[in-house]
């Protein structure tokens, strides 16, 4: 089957977007499964930068691009997308692009609760991207959501908004804030319902139909399998699955869609927001990362957190997520290292241990066991061929394949779509 569903091996910012858009010039369709627009995805074409966070990265290329019913969606976050893209060229029509009608609804009073949660919580807070994730996914399991269809019946809304508005009245009562403006979240939805209704479909028919006319699918993850709110790094996780497993009941389409599952990884690691971190350098090694590889979130513009490469989590998030094969970006960064760590294990209290524990106590304590490797002198910036590559280059990514126990599929160079070397290519799989 000759689909591809990317999703992020670290903790997100792993370069997803980057690869997405290069790889959707050989697909048919790019769907959305999980996540909402605390993602930010980077996309460098040319002279242009393109920054995505609820439209699929397949939009810039101008392939069908598909948001399906696992994705919370803000829909005035979405029109204030579409039109900062818009206004940079890109074409989103009711041609190329699609909501699914059953997906749950963001609504101004999730980031109100997502924001009164996180300022309540001081110096144990999630480090959220406030943008009502959370929240909204609560909802979704509490069945109180407003959803993309519900737009079309605002007349018979009412009890739904009782049920909604019981609970969050509660939960703001509280926090000493007053109820849910009901007059004016009727309005607002009133307003923005006939920009969402022009894009709503059951996704899940539109895929079936595209599947059986033989179309390449690519499934394009959010996040990363560290934040994943089951195997990640709970409780500092987003609110969704993020594995690859989650394309069948994110989209619709069934577990065995998801084909070649191809695993975003960072040569290095990086995390935004709070949360235990291995190999986090809090020293001058880890400035100069982060300075070389402009770690700053795309969506808060948040300082990210970095270190080294870490094999044990990587080799984690592999396993979970039946990866096929790896991309690894952000290599240019490490040129003109002298010396390059590379953790392999963790010590737990005085035992080495080969995986990252569930308990947060324990994630927060184990230390990381490292090997150190030569860096290289040359520069790996825009390599597009293996043979661009310093030879201490290629050893650290055949010891990370081997750390990792997954073979490297591509190899990215710098932002720029084309700066990729193709090793094998997950749609011939
Ligand atoms: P995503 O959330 O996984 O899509 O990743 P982000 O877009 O948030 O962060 C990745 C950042 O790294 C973006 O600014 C990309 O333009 C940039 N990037 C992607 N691949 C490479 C690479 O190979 N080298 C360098 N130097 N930057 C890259
Ligand atoms: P992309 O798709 C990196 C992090 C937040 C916070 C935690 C919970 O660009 O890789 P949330 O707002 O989801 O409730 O925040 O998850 N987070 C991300 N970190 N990249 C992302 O997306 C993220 N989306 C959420 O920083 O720690
Ligand atoms: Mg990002």
């Amino acid at each position: 089957m000759a689909n591809v569903t990317v999703i992020g091996a670290q903790w997100g910012d792993e370069g997803k977007g980057k690869i997405v858009d290069w790889l959707a010039a050989r697909a048919d369709v790019v769907v959305r499964f999980q996540g909402g627009h605390n993602a930010g995805h980077t996309l460098v074409v040319g002279d242009t930068t393109y920054k995505l966070s609820l439209l699929p990265s397949g939009i810039v290329t101008g392939t069908l691009s598909l948001v399906g019913n696992g994705v919370v969606l803000d829909p005035w976050a979405l029109r204030d997308e579409m039109e900062r893209l818009k206004a940079q060229g890109v074409s989103i029509t009711a041609e190329n692009f699609g909501i699914a009608d059953n997906c749950p609804l963001i609504l101004p009073l999730h980031r109100d609760l997502d924001g009164l949660r996180e300022a309540a919580a001081g110096k144990g807070k999630i480090g959220t991207t406030g943008r009502g994730i959370g929240p909204a996914y609560e909802d979704k399991v509490g069945r109180r959501a407003i959803r993309v269809c519900d737009l079309a019946h605002l007349d018979t809304l009412e009890p739904q908004l009782d049920r909604l508005c019981a609970h969050h009245d509660a939960l703001r009562a509280g926090f000493g804030e007053p109820p849910v403006d009901r007059e004016k979240l009727i309005a607002e939805l009133k307003e923005i319902a006939p920009f969402v209704l022009e894009f709503a479909q059951p996704v899940w028919k539109r895929l079936r139909d595209v599947k059986r006319d033989g179309a390449k699918i690519l499934f394009e993850g959010a996040q990363g399998v560290l934040l994943d709110v089951d195997h990640g790094t709970y409780p500092f996780v987003t609110s969704s699955n993020t594995v690859s497993g989650t394309v069948a009941s994110g989209s619709g389409l069934g577990p065995n869609s998801a084909g070649f599952v191809l695993g975003i990884v960072k040569a290095y690691t990086t995390r935004v927001g709070s949360g235990p971190f291995p190999t986090e350098l809090e020293d001058d090694v880890g400035q100069r990362l982060g300075e070389r590889g402009h770690e700053f979130g795309t969506v808060t513009a948040r300082k990210r957190r970095c270190g080294w490469f870490d094999a044990v989590l990587v080799r984690q998030s592999c396993a979970i997520s039946g990866v096929t094969g790896i991309a690894l970006t952000k290599l240019d960064v490490l040129d003109g290292f002298e010396t390059i760590r590379i953790c392999t294990g963790y010590r737990l209290r005085g035992e080495e241990i080969d995986y990252l524990p569930s308990h947060a106590a324990d994630q927060a304590e184990v230390e990381p066991v490292y090997e150190e490797i030569e860096g290289w002198q040359g520069t790996t910036a825009g390599a597009r061929s293996w043979a661009d590559l310093p030879a201490q280059a290629i050893k650290y990514i055949r010891r990370i394949e081997e750390l990792i126990d997954c073979p490297v599929a591509s190899v990215s160079t710098s932002p720029e779509r084309d700066d990729t070397i193709l090793v094998r290519d997950p749609f011939a799989d």
